[in-house]
């Protein structure tokens, strides 16, 4: 049976000036001083590199795959795999506001699903989206450790427990306010 190919990140623009340099600050800080020759030795620096470029540029910029993974010395569709893994990384910058709605186990018991519903009506923007004026990223999170409170949520790095319907078009009001 043939080997099924990893998924390739899609081609795109180049990176910018400011996202290099970026880069070259996460590899400075986090590229472990590790001999090329040990295997693996500077892939262990891949999470901390991605952290250290969203923490700064709020997202992962696709431009910057290729340049990571030769720094690395790993496939772009493995940087690719990583940056689409996990939840924490973006791929694009995110909206003014960011709604995250916990959807994991003990939050679902809670209503998190039909909150997470609710919510996106009332944002108008999909789950995993941001909405096309900019205004509002919706984003599925995984455990915020307020299970024992839940559904929670973080709105614009803000935690909040045992959010409502009622709490969602607050902030949907909130963020109409703020945009006029
Ligand atoms: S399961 Fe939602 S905060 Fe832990």
């Amino acid at each position: 049976m043939p080997r099924r190919s990893a998924p390739q990140p899609p081609n795109g623009p180049a990176a910018t000036a400011p996202q290099r340099e970026c880069l070259a600050q996460a590899l400075a800080l986090h590229l472990p001083d590790i001999p090329a020759e040990v295997p693996g030795g500077s892939a262990s620096a891949l999470l901390p590199v991605l952290h250290h470029i969203q923490d700064a540029l709020g997202f992962v910029p696709p431009a910057l795959v290729p340049e990571i993974a030769a720094a690395l010395s790993l496939s772009r569709a493995e940087v690719h795999g990583v940056v689409t893994y996990y939840h924490h990384f973006r791929s694009a910058p995110a909206g003014r506001h960011v709604v995250q709605i916990c959807q994991a186990e003990a939050c679902r018991a809670n209503g998190a699903v039909a909150l997470m519903a609710h919510a996106s009506a009332r944002l108008a923007c999909a789950p995993g989206h941001t909405r096309a004026d900019g205004a509002v990223t919706l984003e599925p999170v995984y455990c915020l450790g307020l299970c024992a409170t839940g559904p929670a949520a973080m709105v614009d790095d803000r935690l909040r427990a045992r959010v409502s319907a009622a709490t969602v078009d607050d902030w949907a009001a909130r963020f109409e306010r703020s945009a006029s």
